[in-house]
């Protein structure tokens, strides 16, 4: 037995499959008292530890986790890190809140310095809050990406990314041209894209701030490149819809700017997804194409009520995302607590497995790295958190109450924060202990 197996005893949850497909009780995977097995970044086992502690029985280093839970670590499908400093900006939706936030704050990202600062203190607050992947803004600056996968790959974090394309309505001090766009992030490419654990996104920003020949140029990059992603934003918000309705007179509807322009593929991801019809649930579906939930954001910015129910009667994807600065939270537990009103305000359920679902394997389905992330399946990364019981003075009163694991699961979506996280390990290493556990 070589020093670089351990083990952690505790209480163990991941998800198999997704709930609406295959019901709740076949959706999930749970030991009481589990045994995860890492062998260097890899998890070789997965079990009860009465079946597996005689197996390994020589490993010198187990850790027990009491009033605790490992889950895999969170997958955040939809952020922007050059927007850390603006979030909870006051009072206004999109378009407003765009011009007035986040285009002086993105302007910014042209200093590396700046960016290379802002990138560390994105990173730590992913990891306080459990997240071990995120498909990631940058801005126009192929510096602000530069900066971002350096830190990333430090770390050694399976992380997307890529550089805003904009070249009209925004700022003079914000906008490339359809070449330089695509130079900048051809670059960049070759630069990144799944060098060790990262991934590139080609990252229009929306329909509207895209001339035609930017998004052809960023469709011609997704065919030279294989397994690139495509990351932008879709149907948020109704002036934005009816904004692109004017600019884009020839298309049947906002998706079909994006398909017209060959950018739908199943890794493409598109955030938000609010305003859609029956025909773009249907051609997300067929192309494979992901939509990023946004609870957080979308009731923020006043965008509206993402139609779970229509994604899962398509069999479209979805994963969830926090979209900070639109977002209010970098924790994917408190995007789940906003998640379930959201649903609720649509006189539905969002049950706990279908939460921890989004958050961990429909993130990583959405992002085509279900062979490596979003489950604790042996073969895969060892990316996962310890949920702590007794954060707080009230989940610990509330949970000592708790009859069932749904109930559990349930109360920690829905009181839980960042002190929830007591550890986050990212291919086996430990890469963020809460305060007071250090
Ligand atoms: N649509 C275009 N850009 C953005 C952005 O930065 N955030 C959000 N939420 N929506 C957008
Ligand atoms: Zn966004």
């Amino acid at each position: 037995m070589t020093l670089s197996i351990r083990a952690w005893r505790s209480a163990i949850l991941h998800s198999l499959d997704d709930p609406a497909v295959v019901g709740i009780e076949a959706s999930y995977q749970y030991f009481e008292d589990g045994l995860l097995v890492v062998e260097n970044d890899k998890i070789i086992a997965l079990g009860n530890s009465t079946d597996l502690l005689p197996i390994y029985k020589d490993i010198a280093d187990i850790t027990t986790i009491t009033n605790g839970l490992i889950t895999p670590g969170f997958i955040d499908t939809h952020i922007h890190y050059p927007q850390t400093g603006i979030i909870a900006s006051y009072g206004e939706q999109l378009l407003d809140w765009l011009n007035n936030y986040t285009f002086p704050a993105e302007g910014e990202f042209h200093d590396k310095a700046h960016a290379r600062s802002v990138a560390e203190f994105f990173l730590d607050e992913l990891l306080r809050n459990g997240t071990t992947t995120a498909l990631v803004f940058g801005t126009v600056h192929k510096e602000s990406v530069d900066a971002f996968f350096e830190a990333s790959e430090a770390r050694n974090l399976r992380m997307i990314g890529g550089k805003v394309m904009m070249d009209r309505h925004a700022p003079d001090f914000l906008v490339d041209t359809p070449e330089s766009g695509y130079q900048d992030s051809k670059e960049l490419i070759q630069k990144w894209h799944e060098k060790g654990r990262l991934h590139y996104a080609v990252t229009p920003r929306f329909a509207p701030t895209s001339t035609t020949e930017q998004l052809t140029k960023a469709g011609e990059l997704l065919q030279e490149f294989d397994n690139l992603y495509m990351h932008t934003h879709l149907s948020e918000n109704t002036q934005e819809c009816e904004w692109v309705k004017s600019l884009f007179p020839n298309c049947t509807n906002y998706l079909d700017v994006y398909d017209q322009h060959n950018l739908l593929s199943d890794r493409s991801v598109f955030a938000h997804g609010i305003h859609l019809c029956d025909d773009e649930y249907h051609r997300l579906n067929e192309t494979g194409s992901a939509i990023a939930f946004c609870p957080t954001s979308n009731l923020f910015l006043g965008s509206g009520l993402f139609r779970l129910n229509k994604a899962e009667e398509y069999g479209v994807n979805v994963g969830l995302g926090t979209d900070v600065g639109g977002g209010t939270s970098f924790s994917l537990l408190q995007t789940l607590s906003e998640a379930y009103k959201v649903i609720q305000l649509q006189g539905e359920k969002l049950s706990p497995f279908k939460s921890l679902y989004l958050a961990t394997l429909g993130g990583a389905r959405a992002l085509r790295l279900e062979d490596k992330v979003g489950t604790l399946l042996v073969g895969t990364e060892a990316d996962f958190v310890v949920l702590d019981y007794q954060a707080t003075p009230l989940l610990n009163y509330r949970l000592a109450q708790s009859k069932s694991l749904d109930e559990t699961l349930f109360v920690l979506m829905t009181l839980g924060d960042d002190r929830t996280i007591r550890q986050t390990y990212s291919a086996g290493k430990c890469v963020h202990t809460r305060e007071e556990e250090k």
